[in-house]
């Protein structure tokens, strides 16, 4: 039986899990920096993270971080300019990167201003290989990928029926998303799945029913994306309130 591979962590409140991914994300930079003087984190867009990055900037959390060591990414991104509403950069500039002394040049967000949306792809994929000095056979290891999950078991923008899902060379692709009609940029399987630290952070009562079936149900990768994300041998977590978990065994 492999080391097991998969925690799974249930938390009453939003504000206990967060309070709980917070320490799960000071405790892995922490030791990042120790062993290798960088924390190569990416973070994942949407609402569900937005408290994780607020409580990360303020006291006791911003100060249990020597921010100057670490190095941002996205996970995802959308096809809009950076001041754009629905950006995830943005939004973690304003929850949490204006408030904490990472050196700009480290903050490596996605250039989703630009007009073609594979270009951006072929740009952040170079941008990603070249910080991490890693040889063209190589994948990049990150320490840590912060992940959330869409009501129809999306990760990052590896949305249900999209050829990102079956990815297996490139790092980063931009799949043309039809319901949202737009392209979307996201990390593969292929870069996630070599990381060190995976964590999904999932909250809300209405994510239980398809929380359940990527975790408990059938294997069906293409239909439910959240179970493409197996990391190995990196580790892989669940950061989930009681809501969200409502439905398992
Ligand atoms: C994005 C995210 C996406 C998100 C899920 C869950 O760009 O939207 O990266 O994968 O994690 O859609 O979103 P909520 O946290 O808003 O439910």
């Amino acid at each position: 039986m492999p080391a097991r591979q998969k925690d799974i962590d249930v938390y009453p409140t939003s504000q206990s899990l967060m309070a709980a991914a917070a320490r799960h994300v000071v405790h892995h930079a922490r030791r990042a920096i120790q062993k290798r003087n960088v924390f190569a984190m990416a973070l994942a867009g949407g609402s569900t993270p937005k408290r994780l990055y607020e409580l990360l900037a303020t006291p006791p959390f911003r100060t249990q971080v020597d921010w100057t060591n670490v190095q941002v990414f996205w996970g995802d991104e959308r096809h809009v300019p950076p001041d754009h509403a629905d950006s995830n950069y943005r939004m973690a500039s304003e929850t949490f990167l204006k408030h904490v002394p990472i050196p700009t040049d480290y903050v490596h967000r996605v250039p989703s201003e630009l007009p073609n949306a594979q270009t951006i792809a072929e740009q952040y994929e170079a941008v990603i290989r070249e910080h991490f000095h890693v040889p063209d056979a190589e994948i990049p290891r990150f320490d840590l990928i912060l992940l959330g999950m869409g009501l129809d078991g999306h990760t990052a923008s590896l949305f249900p029926g999209t050829p990102a899902v079956a990815e297996n060379r490139r790092l980063v692709v931009a799949p043309w998303v039809e319901k949202f009609q737009a392209h979307r940029i996201t990390f593969t399987p292929v870069l996630i799945n070599q990381a060190r630290q995976v964590t999904f952070l999932i909250d809300g009562v209405e994510k239980a029913e398809t929380l359940a079936a990527v975790l408990e149900g059938p294997r069906q990768p293409h239909a439910l994306p959240a179970q493409i994300i197996r990391p190995h041998p990196g580790h892989l977590s669940w950061f989930l309130t009681q809501e969200a978990a409502g439905n398992l065994t």
